[in-house]
């Protein structure tokens, strides 16, 4: 028989959370109370209040990390699947980036000047090997990224507003927080201190629904669809085939630019899904792991598009036209970037680290084939994401709708308690160069484990 959702008991299963809280409570001493001593002068007791997300009351305080593994201040040694949400692709501190850090800020000296390094055009050349645009500039964070992309979209097409897709994530961009519901636009729930409402500056669709793209856009007034080619940050939404070759269409012919955010989708391959899927974005936008850790980030353009934002004399972007930052293209960002794109997310690297998300997904799937659990899981590359319902999601807003806040307390806590770390805000996990089918495997036994005690 096939286990059905609502066939999950919710008394075990309201059981076992609190169980597995306990056991957390009690197995992390140190970092309790480094939690509950920390909380006078920060604001919500943590360095940044997305940590609050952990799942057990307070986060874990990180002693050290290396490679695939993060120790905790009482001790613990975890897989760490959650790599910093992508910033740690690359695995923890690589040798290579390592030296390239301690070249550039101790032995050479001068981490931002405000002038050029000889890595830049290096990483710049490396990243049009791998995505095809072939001018690029530096920010130092995925979300300046995006809004210096739109910002530049806006002036080169002089149309106000940009499109996305319902339940997107591009960082803590003000025109991106807004969903569709059946009652129209709405702005995300929670949205903070919005400059105005999103609907002012957003058009939204639901991912897959190329009808609806196509509606919005005929409007007319839409500069870019800022779009990841498959969403990451609320599952993993997949295009279907064909999807993506009627955005690419629809745009060209709506006179709307192409904004392709790999930051997450990058673990498609050496060049992102751009590459991996031959696609042709006007413009790229990437950050979190191209540093090794490093704040880093850039945005990539098409040569027309360079020339005419270059030729355009009502566009400031030198001094205070709202695209740059003082710190943007430093030295030491670049330093990192040229290590870990040059040394360690090779493409030898993405092979290995496709092939054991590849052996992840599969003991995934064999638990949820074997056990009939009405759950599936999705593989982006190097990236695997399991989800509450039967099929993998079609869009943003039916992927919405299968979260779950007690199996992802439960899951999230059965696997620190057992030493290994997933994403904290949905079940995501990620693949590093140092990651090995053994962590694979370690995670697949213990996701049957998990699975066995709630069928039980
Ligand atoms: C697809 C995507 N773009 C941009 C960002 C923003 O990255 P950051 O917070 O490092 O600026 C994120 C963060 O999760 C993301 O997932």
């Amino acid at each position: 028989m096939t286990t059905t959702l609502a066939s999950i008991n919710k008394d075990r299963l309201t059981a076992l959370v609190e169980r597995e809280r306990a056991a957390y409570l009690a197995s992390f001493p140190a970092s309790r109370e480094a939690f509950a001593a920390a909380g006078d002068h920060l604001l919500g007791g943590v360095p940044m209040t997305w940590m609050r997300m952990w799942s057990g009351g307070f986060p874990l305080y990180q002693a050290a990390a290396s490679g695939a593994r993060l120790t905790d201040i009482d001790g613990h040694e975890f897989i760490d699947f959650c790599l910093g949400d992508t910033g740690a692709m690359a695995g923890h501190s690589p040798t290579a980036v390592q030296e390239a850090v301690a070249r550039r800020y101790g032995e050479l000296g001068g981490a931002t000047t405000m002038l050029p390094t000889q890595d830049a055009a290096w990483v710049a050349a490396e990243l049009t090997r791998r995505f095809g645009a072939p001018y690029w500039s530096f920010t130092l964070t995925a979300t300046d990224a995006n809004r210096w992309a739109i910002r530049l979209a806006r002036q080169l097409t002089r149309r106000p507003k940009i499109a996305v897709f319902s339940y997107c994530y591009h960082g803590s961009v003000d025109e991106s927080f807004i969903v569709a519901t059946p009652d129209g636009p709405q702005p995300r729930a929670g949205n903070v201190g919005a400059p105005v409402d999103p609907r002012e500056t957003t058009r939204v669709a639901e991912f897959n629904d190329a009808a609806a793209l196509d509606r919005e856009l005929a409007h007319g007034d839409v500069a870019a669809v800022l779009m990841e080619p498959a969403l990451t940050n609320i599952g993993i939404v997949l295009p279907e085939p064909g999807y993506l070759d009627a955005v690419r269409s629809l745009t060209r012919e709506h006179g709307t630019l192409l904004i392709n955010d790999e930051t997450h989708t990058f673990s498609a391959g050496p060049g992102g899904c751009t590459a991996a899927w031959g696609l042709e974005p006007d413009l790229v936008t990437i950050g979190k792991s191209i540093g090794g850790g490093i704040p880093s980030g850039a945005y990539g353009l098409t040569a027309a598009l360079a020339e005419r934002i270059l030729a355009d004399p009502a566009a400031d972007i030198e001094d205070t036209g709202g695209v740059g930052g003082t710190l943007a293209g430093n030295a030491l960002s670049l330093a990192a970037m040229r290590a870990t794109l040059g040394e360690i997310l090779t493409d030898e690297a993405f092979e290995h680290m496709i092939a054991v998300a590849t052996r992840f997904t599969a003991g995934v799937q064999s638990v949820l084939d074997s056990r009939r659990l009405p759950w599936n899981i999705v593989q982006l590359g190097a990236r695997a994401e399991y989800r509450f319902c039967p099929e993998p999601p079609r869009s943003g807003g039916e992927s919405a709708a299968a979260a779950d806040t007690a199996l992802d307390e439960y899951l999230h806590l059965y696997m620190i308690n057992r030493g290994v770390l997933m994403t904290p805000f949905h079940n995501m996990a990620l693949m590093c160069p140092a990651t090995t089918q053994a962590d694979a495997d370690a995670h697949t036994a213990r996701f049957a484990a998990a699975a066995d005690e709630l069928l039980s």
